[in-house]
């Protein structure tokens, strides 16, 4: 059953235009991004492609792009059109302010995956890691769950820190007993007949045992369909959760001197051509 208005996600994209002129892979971002709570997960297989690709077919299309398929989302736009001029950020950026200003690109799909993790009633450092796991993906989409971790280990416990590192790689294995299921999307994104790389399926193994492997957990159960149509979800909904989970530098973020301002340097200053 398809529960899924493919009309309405067309329009909302801007038509079927604009949809033919996004790749595969714009159009699967958009997709991740538009699935709510209701929609089953074959609905959105076939609403993605018909078929998904294989390994081999995805590989294949890596000469045809400009850009490689790690980039970070607000670093190319992949429509083929221009990035946009970004806004001066306060002279102490604190981490609500990055959110708002410029991590956009993954923000509306970590507020609202925060949201839900809270409506569940989770724990509010689940809440918090919910809130910040995928913040990384505007620098690098390869190895996110690692760039993210590192860009909020020094500001954050050690329980969210694991969270968010290893959320990325529990996405590659379904947990039935926690509701978690392996995501149709990623057959159209990673190859119908991909297997996760040794290190990763060591990577799972050891989480697994580890008496943490509930948090990153959660993080997957909340994040697969967190965007519901309509539901606006705000930063300031979260400046609580904020300030019991998050050691704001008084500096301002990336100019604390730790181990990780560069990248928060590199955030606020993306157009920097060094
Ligand atoms: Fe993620
Ligand atoms: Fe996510």
């Amino acid at each position: 059953m398809i529960h899924i208005d493919r009309r309405a996600f067309i329009a909302s994209l801007g038509g079927a235009t604009a949809v033919a002129a996004m790749s595969a892979e714009a159009r699967a971002d958009a997709l991740e991004n538009y699935l709510s709570v209701s929609i089953s997960t074959a609905a959105a297989a076939a609403a993605t492609v018909q078929r998904a690709p294989t390994v081999a077919e995805l590989e294949a299309q890596i000469p045809t792009r400009n850009y490689r398929r790690g980039v970070g989302n607000g670093l190319v736009n992949k429509d083929g059109g221009n990035v946009a001029l970004l806004p001066p950020l306060p002279e102490k950026p604190t981490l609500a302010d990055f959110i708002r200003l410029r991590l956009q690109s993954n923000a509306e799909h970590c507020l609202q995956s925060a949201r839900l993790a809270r409506i569940k009633n989770m724990d509010e450092d689940i809440v918090f890691a919910c809130l910040v796991h995928d913040l990384s993906l505007s620098l690098m989409r390869a190895e996110h769950g690692f760039w993210s971790a590192q860009m909020f280990e020094p500001y954050v416990s050690e329980k969210v820190t694991f969270a968010v590192r290893h959320h990325a790689t529990l996405r590659f294995f379904p947990d039935k007993d926690a509701g978690y299921e392996y995501p149709e999307l990623y057959r159209s994104m990673f190859g119908s007949d991909y297997v996760p790389p040794p290190h990763q399926q060591a990577e799972y193994q050891w989480v697994r045992k580890h008496r943490w492997y509930m948090a990153p957990r959660l993080v997957t159960v909340n994040d697969l369909y967190s965007f519901e149509p309509g539901v606006k979800v705000s930063v300031d909904d979260f400046t609580d959760v904020i300030g019991r989970h998050f050691r704001q530098p008084k500096e301002g973020l990336g100019f604390d001197g730790s181990p990780v301002a560069h990248i928060w340097r590199t955030a606020a200053w993306p157009d920097s051509p060094l």
